[in-house]
């Protein structure tokens, strides 16, 4: 099985991915809701509000979501993975609205809503890119908004696949906008085994944007003599 695109190597061609693959044999492939996600949703008594699953790939987490009463937005980079995913949405008689959108030039109003699910998303951004995300995700909830975060940690052996995080990096693209609950040890489940390693983040949105540091006014000059 070769690696995902757009981690470790080039950026990859999700499209070519999702365009050329029966979605249920992609690594990342798991038809059950997560069993952090759905614990997290439990713990902060989560439900019914607006959720957006970002990089939604084959929809699995965006169905069961809409299954247990959330009013999902699902996006993804690739048309091919939104075209099967509505099919597979409208098969199984769920309504949920679906968006081809890029994260990192990513159409999506501000304030849009309460919580975020990241599956696997970050962890194929390059470092530089990264930041651009933050403001994003920040942008699109709502303030004290939720986001889920599910990486590679540093502790999965090898290169394959995406890039690992370490709890310590996550710390520090999000604490500034973010209040961070939690980053727990994981694995990632779906097709590979043993599952990854993997992280699971509880973000939550500070009110107010990160302040552009205030500009420091001239200096009136004297008029007296
Ligand atoms: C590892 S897959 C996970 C898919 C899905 N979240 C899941 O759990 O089954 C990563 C997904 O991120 C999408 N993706 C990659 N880069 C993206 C970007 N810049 N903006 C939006 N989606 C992106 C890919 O198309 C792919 O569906």
């Amino acid at each position: 099985m070769s690696g995902p695109p757009g981690a470790t190597g080039p950026p990859g061609d999700w499209e070519k991915v999702y365009a050329t693959s029966d979605v249920a044999t992609l690594p990342w492939y798991n038809p059950e809701l997560d069993s952090d996600i759905e614990q997290a949703l439990k713990t902060h008594r989560l439900k019914g509000g607006r959720i957006l699953d970002l990089g939604t790939g084959p929809a699995t987490q965006a169905m069961n979501l809409a299954k247990r009463g959330f009013d999902v937005l699902a996006t993804d980079i690739s048309s091919s993975a939104i075209k099967k995913a509505k099919a597979a949405a409208k098969a199984a008689g769920l309504s949920i609205e679906f968006r081809v959108d890029n994260v990192l030039q990513s159409k999506l109003g501000p304030n849009l809503v309460d919580a975020i699910i990241d599956r696997g998303v970050f962890h194929v951004l390059p470092k530089d890119k990264r930041p651009i995300y933050v403001q994003t995700v920040h942008r699109v909830l709502r303030p004290n908004g939720w986001l889920f975060l599910k990486c590679f940690s540093i502790k999965e052996p090898g290169t394959w696949g995406p890039f690992r995080i370490a709890p310590s990096e996550l710390r520090g693209y999000f604490r500034e906008a973010f209040e961070i609950l939690s980053i727990d040890e994981v694995v990632f489940q779906g097709n590979v085994a043993p599952p990854p390693k993997a992280l699971f983040a509880t973000f939550r949105r500070r009110d107010a944007s990160p302040k552009p540091r205030p500009q420091k006014r001239a200096r009136k000059r004297s008029t007296r003599s």
